[in-house]
């Protein structure tokens, strides 16, 4: 059970009745002020706008116990008691500062809401503070398998009776780039690997290319005995996906390209690929990062989001220096896959950040009207990482789309 810090409040001679004491509905707001106050001492009162929920009390229970007073200092103790996926339980008992006496407790009920009011998966940072089961961070799930000359570590979660998603991760993250959509997307069957030469994932010298990275995937479902799968791939997560539509199209049930583009490289970035590996041999992997970071984040997610940063930073610097100097030879060697879009029969959502400067909006749209019947959902306010930046916007435009292709 996590407890935050007691904080102390004054009963005021407005929340006393014509008796003089503490009222029954005064005791309920001021365990909400106590609730607030313990959020300003701590992870700060934005902690849920700047995560996009609302906190909505769905039950209340209190128990009075004794009477306090105008101008008694109340101790109010919180804890939580409960912590589930969407929901969670706060215990506060409010005691008098002298003696500890206990004025009353209340068991209050939550649900975490979107601005719909519709019920979402505790955001990362809410889980964090709230404490509890970690469900919702990412890497508890996770387990090594052994395929042909490669290991691959894999986030699974399963869902009995669900259809798989298999999450592509781009480039230089890992499988915590979808650690909200893992939490969140749970009527499916979760697949989230590190590529191999990323994380926990062995990385090789040599050997790295586009189509080797899918052909590790194919045989990752195999070893999990999935036949068909929804691919989610962003950025070089979608090169990867590109390449297995066309030579594994029976593979996919469906098609979701997150930030992400059909191009090739042209020459000038060819050579910007040498020297991001020149530097990354030279001055290490954090070099790299701190050169993309700015690139990739939208502005106001540098701003407001410092965690988002941290949490790039921490995936680029889990990256061994052969697997990002092989990631960035498979990306500079990859053909160009506009010719394929037109043949793409799977539903597909193509998925873009408002900001993202790497793969622009303009770049999408052009993909999702080049791709039979596909359909576009631009991310306000996200950058080139938006399941990382936007999280909520961008499950609730996967459920969407996957409410479509049902499992
Ligand atoms: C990625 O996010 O995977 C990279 O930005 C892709 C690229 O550099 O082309």
């Amino acid at each position: 059970m996590t407890s935050f810090p007691p904080v102390e409040i004054t009963v005021y001679p407005f929340e006393c009745d014509a008796f003089g004491h503490l009222n029954h509905a005064a005791t309920l707001s001021l365990f909400e002020r106590a609730r607030w106050e313990a959020l300003a001492q701590g992870p700060g009162m934005s902690l849920f706008h700047r995560n996009g929920v609302v906190p909505a009390v769905r039950k209340a229970t209190v128990e009075y116990r004794a009477a306090a007073f105008p101008g008694d200092v109340l101790r109010v103790e919180t804890t939580i008691v409960h912590r589930g996926t969407t929901s969670w339980t706060l215990r506060q008992t409010a005691r008098k500062g002298e003696d500890g006496t206990a004025i009353a407790t209340a068991d209050i009920v939550f649900v975490c809401v979107d601005r719909a009011g519709r019920p979402v998966a505790l955001p990362e940072e809410i889980g964090r503070v709230l404490g509890g089961p970690a469900r919702v961070s990412a890497g508890t799930h996770l387990s090594r398998v052994a395929l042909e000359g490669v290991e691959l570590s894999v986030d699974v979660r399963n869902a009995p009776g669900g259809g798989a998603i298999l999450f592509i991760h781009g480039f230089p993250l890992d499988h915590t780039l979808w650690r909200h959509q893992l939490a969140g997307l749970q009527r499916w069957t979760r697949i989230a690997p590190d590529l191999r030469g990323v994380g926990e994932s062995s990385a090789s010298e040599d050997g790295y290319a586009i189509a080797r990275y899918a052909d590790d995937l194919i045989r990752l479902l195999d070893s999990l005995d999935v036949e068909r799968a929804v691919l989610c791939g962003l950025s070089m997560g979608g090169y990867i996906a590109f390449d297995l539509v066309g030579r594994y199209a029976d593979r996919v049930k469906a098609l979701i390209l997150c930030d992400t583009r059909p191009q090739a490289d042209n020459e000038a970035a060819r050579r910007g690929r040498d020297d991001m590996a020149e530097l990354a041999r030279t001055r290490g992997v954090d070099a790299v990062g701190e050169e993309m970071l700015p690139r990739l984040l939208a502005a106001a997610t540098m701003n407001d989001q410092p965690e988002v940063a941290q949490q790039f930073r921490d995936m680029c610097r889990r990256i061994p220096v052969a697997g990002m100097v092989g990631a960035l030879k498979a990306m500079r060697d990859r053909g160009d896959s506009s010719g394929l879009l037109g043949s793409i029969r799977a539903p597909t959502l193509v998925v873009v950040g408002s900001e993202d400067r790497a793969s622009p909006p303009d770049v999408a749209r052009q993909m999702a009207d080049a791709i039979p019947g596909a359909r576009l959902a631009v991310i306000p306010g996200a950058g080139h990482l938006a399941p990382l930046e936007q999280p909520l916007a961008t499950t609730r435009a996967f459920e969407d789309f996957l409410e479509q292709v049902a499992p």
